[in-house]
């Protein structure tokens, strides 16, 4: 008889007595772009299995009609799917994974508190609770997450750590067009004018990047800087400039530690986000 008393010894046993495949899981809502293949590529590489699900959550939606609106291209995505060799797309009904009748939801960690979790309440608890569901459905060994999303990948890492999950969150960096705007599903509502705008977005998060290796320690210069040059860009409304710790997300005061500059802005009705990492400068 074994006796374990630690859950990753636990799912260290598990591992050597099932022995078996594993699975690389790519959770998605669908409309794949460059930045979901990048995702599938790397869980191809790294598992025998991969995984792939499309499922447009309707719990992490704080409107109803943005819910509705979320572009929903199963058949590009399908072929997508197997031009990356993807072994099951798993696409399941919205009333299987909410049947009438069903109340559970699982209630995100602090990572869920700042930055997007003030202006989408609930928001995360919407994908804290479907991640689950997928997870105990796909039992992944390894799931990929974009650092587009970096709050997101946060909240997930935590999930994944206070729950005891048995599996490896695996973040991904950004994909980004030629001329740096981030991959979004969102950026097709993006007029012309306003696509040719948003690249200020990532120019803003290179140049703040930059001041900071130059010396900058003061989140105030830093945000101050980035909302000159944003506010200077044609329809570009901010809705934040955060800087926070890429441990816990917390606000600091001195940036002297591993830190991310998270910006979220509206030109219009589309709401982007992105984020750049940053060290401390070196003294
Ligand atoms: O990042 C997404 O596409 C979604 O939030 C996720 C993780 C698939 C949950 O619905």
């Amino acid at each position: 008889m074994i006796v374990i008393t630690a859950p990753e010894q636990m799912h260290e046993w598990l591992h050597s007595y099932r022995g078996g495949k594993s699975i690389g899981f790519v959770p998605t809502m669908g409309a794949l772009h460059a930045g979901h293949e990048v995702l599938l590529q790397q869980a191809q590489h790294e598992n025998d299995i991969t995984v792939l699900s499309i499922f447009v959550n309707p719990t992490q939606f704080n409107v109803q009609s943005d819910f509705e609106a979320y572009p929903r291209t199963t058949e590009r995505d399908l072929r997508i799917a197997e031009h990356h060799d993807v072994d099951v797309v798993y696409m399941p009904e919205t009333d299987r994974m909410y049947p009438e009748g069903w109340r559970i939801f699982i209630e995100p960690g602090t990572a869920a508190d700042p930055l997007e979790g003030l202006g989408r309440p609930g928001h995360f608890r919407g994908v804290a609770t479907i991640v689950t569901k997928l997870f105990n459905t796909v039992q992944p060994t390894r799931a990929y997450f974009g650092k587009k999303d970096y709050q997101q990948l946060a909240v997930i890492r935590q999930m994944v750590s206070e729950l005891n999950f048995d599996i490896s969150v695996v973040g991904v960096e950004t994909v980004r067009h030629d001329d740096g705007l981030a991959m979004s599903s969102r950026n097709i509502r993006l007029s012309d004018v306003q696509r040719s705008t948003a690249p200020v977005i990532h120019q803003a998060l290179v140049s703040a990047k930059n001041l900071v290796d130059a010396g900058e320690t003061s989140p105030d210069v830093v945000i101050n800087t980035m909302t000159s040059r944003l506010a200077a860009a044609d329809g570009c409304r901010i809705e934040y400039i955060e800087i926070v710790r890429q441990t816990d997300l917390q606000t600091i005061s001195t940036i002297n530690c591993p830190s991310v500059i998270c910006i979220a802005v509206w030109f219009d009705e589309v709401r982007l986000i992105d984020n750049i990492e940053i060290e401390p400068p070196q003294r």
